[in-house]
């Protein structure tokens, strides 16, 4: 609620009463009081007079807009956390907790919210997540490398990284046309809008032909099995027979468990892979998992070649 509200962000402004935060704010002085005074007896904001409140360490963490960004309760946040709060309700009815509390599945919802999908595809991109690293290759040899393309790629922040360090690639972005319609600052900004293309359009429809590089980062896991292996198959129909398809996110060395898995399950009925479990996903799709390993950032990246035929 404190973030919602930007509570942080107006004491860092020199607004410390209550009565003048609550009306900076927008709402109940008493309210937000109470709720004040909880935090601080549990380490978060100071009180160093009676109704006057101050930022401590733990309530400075309340200025990053990361932070803000996935804790907006008006925004995509407040749909992750009744998500959340109905994990009971995924494990009775083995579904996405999200249908039933939203009354509709996750991207139908964002389709019919469009604050809610601007929320969610800022909360992707490098005011959520930072900067993702450019170097997606697990050997780095980008130099069969000419066209790239980023399937399901949000706002082209990864494929703007891509393009920028390197100057010899052309890129094309495929994402819902929302989205795309959010990716021509991200070009712009990182000069190289001249070597991006920006069909609108779904990874389940057939994806532009003939590349030598289809990323994936952050996809696969939103999808239960089918999905997942019919993007992982739109993306064997499209890529060129020495390309390859690079996927970062979503698939893990050992057991895939964890928040993020739970996330995916209480969101989309999507999940996190092992790589054996990942593996057959790909043979289903006619992919052969060639490569896979950490980065130096940690980043883990599975590496896909069109499977040998006959
Ligand atoms: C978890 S986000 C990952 C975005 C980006 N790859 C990243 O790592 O930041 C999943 C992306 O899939 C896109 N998406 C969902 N359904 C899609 C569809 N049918 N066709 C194309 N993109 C879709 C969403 O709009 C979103 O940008």
């Amino acid at each position: 609620m404190v973030a919602t509200l930007r509570i942080a962000e107006h004491i860092a402004d020199g607004t410390t009463d209550v009565d003048k935060l609550a009306a900076a704010a927008g709402c109940d002085q008493d309210v937000l009081h109470r709720v004040l005074g909880h935090l601080v007896s549990r380490g978060v904001f100071a009180e160093p007079a009676p109704g006057q409140f101050a930022l401590n360490e733990a309530a400075r963490g309340l200025l990053d807009p990361a932070l803000v960004l996935g804790l907006d309760l008006d925004g995509f946040g407040g749909r992750m956390a009744h998500a959340w709060g109905s994990l009971l309700t995924a494990a009775r009815t083995g579904r996405p907790a999200y249908d039933t509390v939203f009354g509709r599945p996750f991207w139908a919802d964002l389709d019919a919210h469009p604050d809610i999908a601007a929320s969610f595809d800022a909360l992707m991109g490098p005011a959520g997540h930072g900067e993702p690293d450019p170097e997606v290759l697990l050997d780095g040899d980008w130099d069969a490398v000419r066209t790239v393309v980023d399937v399901g790629g949000g706002t082209g922040t990864l494929l703007a990284g891509v393009l920028r360090a390197r100057p010899a690639t052309t890129g094309i972005l495929i994402d819902l046309p929302r989205t795309v319609a959010r990716a021509a600052g991200t070009f712009d900004s990182a000069g190289v809008a001249g070597r991006a293309t920006t069909p609108g359009g779904s990874f389940f429809d057939p994806l532009p032909a003939g590349a030598d590089l289809y990323l994936l980062k952050s996809v696969l896991a939103d999808w239960p099995d089918a999905e997942a292996a019919a993007i992982l198959r739109r993306c064997a129909e499209a890529v060129s027979r020495t390309g390859r398809v690079v996927v970062l996110g979503g698939v893990t060395p050992g057991a895939a468990a964890g928040e993020s898995d739970l996330l995916m399950m209480v969101l989309l009925g999507g999940r996190q892979r092992t790589l054996a479990e990942f593996a057959e996903l790909a043979a289903r799709a006619g992919l052969a998992v060639t490569a896979s390993g950490r980065q130096p950032s940690g980043r883990y990246v599975v590496e896909c070649r069109p499977a040998p035929t006959g």
